[in-house]
Parts: structure tokens; sequence; C-alpha cells
């Protein structure tokens, strides 16, 4: 496994594994599979409402905590609940969170965005991260701020590069994270002939040559399975390299596409959707 240093020096996995859409029992099988194949992170958020399952499968692992880098997601209707760490903390049942994000530019960011400060002062999470943050929201919580963000995520994959937003934290050393790293899973990226090739060259498939190319960029990915067989593939990245030129035949694929297009609103609708984390099984 491959690590980023952070900012603020800490160590974080280039690879982990997502569990956006997965039902708790799915995400309790697919982590406990990824972290017997030696995953070391994993990603989850309040709104997958799947955190305990995700605690629960890292219990049963026998792993120590501190082997494992633990992402997750506060929801931007929490961001005005004081105690919306320590619920999470209990949700998932650790005493601490490598690396805990606002999950939305939505509501009272700043007030979400406050608490993260809080509980990084306090030791409670070893990293701060914002998530989906772009334009004058994120201008402004970069001048509020008393501590800056450590890593941001954000969408990412060959289709489409948030630069602008990537220039505006560049000056602060914030890692970038991807979500849909491979795109979500899309067939036509998974077979554009780039890829194809590269696989056959390397001996990999084509969500690993993809893979690859973000962990060479400096880019964190978590990549969702559910399949064993994916799983390990996903973090099998590291026997080969990428040169410059393949890189750069990559990066040409961008077409500023997303695939997640929300309408303009939604942004600020998210506040609104409450979530009841206690329901989760
Ligand atoms: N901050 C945010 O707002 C935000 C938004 C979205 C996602 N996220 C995070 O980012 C993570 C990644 O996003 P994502 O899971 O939606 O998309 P993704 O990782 O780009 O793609 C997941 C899809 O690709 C398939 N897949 C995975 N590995 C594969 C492989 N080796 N070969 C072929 N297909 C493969 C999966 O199906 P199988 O299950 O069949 O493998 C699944 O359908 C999420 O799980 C979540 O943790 C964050």
């Amino acid at each position: 496994m491959e690590y980023f240093t952070l900012s603020n020096g800490v160590e974080m996995p280039a690879v982990g594994i997502g569990t956006f859409l997965m039902q708790p029992e799915q995400a309790e099988q697919a982590v406990y599979t990824a972290l017997q194949m030696g995953y070391k992170m994993i990603d989850t958020a309040n709104a997958y409402m799947n955190e305990r399952a995700v605690g629960r499968a890292m219990r049963k692992s026998g792993i120590a905590r501190e082997d494992i880098f633990l992402s997750t997601k506060i929801w931007a209707s929490e961001y005005e609940k004081e105690n919306a760490v320590e619920k999470t903390l209990k949700i998932l049942g650790v005493d601490y969170i490598d690396l805990l994000y606002i999950h939305q530019p939505s509501g009272n960011y700043m007030a979400g965005y406050r608490l993260l400060e809080k509980a990084y002062k306090a030791g409670k999470i070893k990293a701060i991260g914002i998530s989906n943050f772009h334009d004058h929201k994120l201008e402004h919580l970069l001048s509020e701020c008393e501590i800056k963000p450590h890593v941001i995520q954000l969408e990412e994959h060959p289709y489409f590069s948030d630069t602008k937003t990537l220039n505006m934290l560049a000056p602060y050393g914030v890692r970038l994270m991807a979500w849909y790293p491979l795109g979500h899973g899309d067939k036509g990226l998974l077979n554009e002939p780039v890829f194809t090739e590269l696989a056959a060259k390397y001996g990999k498939t084509t969500a690993q040559i993809i893979l690859r190319w973000h962990t060479q960029n400096g880019t964190s990915v978590i990549p969702g399975s559910t399949s064993a067989d994916h799983i390990r593939e996903n973090a099998d990245i590291f026997d080969f390299t990428l040169t410059e030129e393949e890189m750069a035949s990559i990066k040409a694929l961008n077409t500023n596409t997303r695939f997640y297009n929300p309408p303009a609103d939604m942004e600020e609708k998210y506040a609104f959707f409450a979530i009841d984390l206690d329901s989760q099984p």
C-alpha cells in the first residue's frame, strides 16, 4: 500500500474502499472482505446510513484500530448539532476518526466546520475534510476557518477534474480524495481503448489502469465495490507504473463530463434532508 502525507503529517492510504449506496449488510461484508485483503482505508458517511455496519466490520476483522484509516462525513442537517461528532463516533463504535468531512456546502456549513476544528483540537479526529465545496462557499470557508482543511473529496475521473477548485486549494496543500474514481462503474469509461491497450500491456484490468492513474497523480481513491474480485483488484495496483506519455494520454480523455448532475438548487436543499442515524441496524 502506498501512502500520502497530509499537510499536518498524517499518513493517508492511497486506496480505500467506498461504501456509497451500500445497504448495511452489504457494507459490512464489503468492508470486512477489504480488510481481510489488506485494505487500510474505509470511506463512509452519516448519509450512507451504514456507519454502524462499517464499525461492526472493523471490529470483526480483528485488525487493530490504529491500522485502519477511517474516513466519514457529517451530513448537512447535523451541522448545527453540538454533539454531531460524538454521535458519529458512537454509531461507528470508535473513539477517534482519522478523517472527518463536512459532506456538503449546504446550510450552516461554517457551524459544521467549527465542530470539526473543535474535534480536531480534542484529538477526536486526526484530519479535517471538506467535500463538494467550490467557488464562493469555498472562498468563504477558507477565509473564516482557523485550521485549513487537509483533504477535499470531489468527483474526479478521467472524464472530469474540478481544476478550478483544486487550484484554489493548492496553496494550502489540500490532498484530493476522488469520488466516482471509476466513473461510478460507467462501462463507456471502463472500456475506453486507451485503458484496454494499457491493461493488455501491463497485464492489468482497465479499472486498475484508471486507479493507478489517479494515485500516480497524487490522488487518493475509494472505489466502491461489493464484489470480492473487484475489491481485490482495486488494491492491486502498485506493481506497475504508467509512463509520463501514458499519463498524458489518459489526461487527454477529459471532456469535463460529470456523472453526477443534480439540479442546481439541490446543494441548498441537502441541509433539509434530515437523517435518523439511530435507525440503522
Ligand atoms: N463525497 C461525496 O459526495 C461522494 C459522492 C459519491 C461517492 N462518494 C464516495 O466515493 C466512493 C466511490 O464512488 P462510487 O462507489 O459511487 O463509484 P466508483 O467507485 O467510481 O464505482 C463503483 C462502481 O464500479 C464498479 N466497480 C468497482 N470496482 C470495479 C472493477 N474493478 N471493475 C469493474 N467495475 C468495478 C462497482 O460495481 P461492483 O460492486 O460490481 O464492483 C460499482 O458499480 C463511494 O463509495 C463513496 O465512499 C462520495
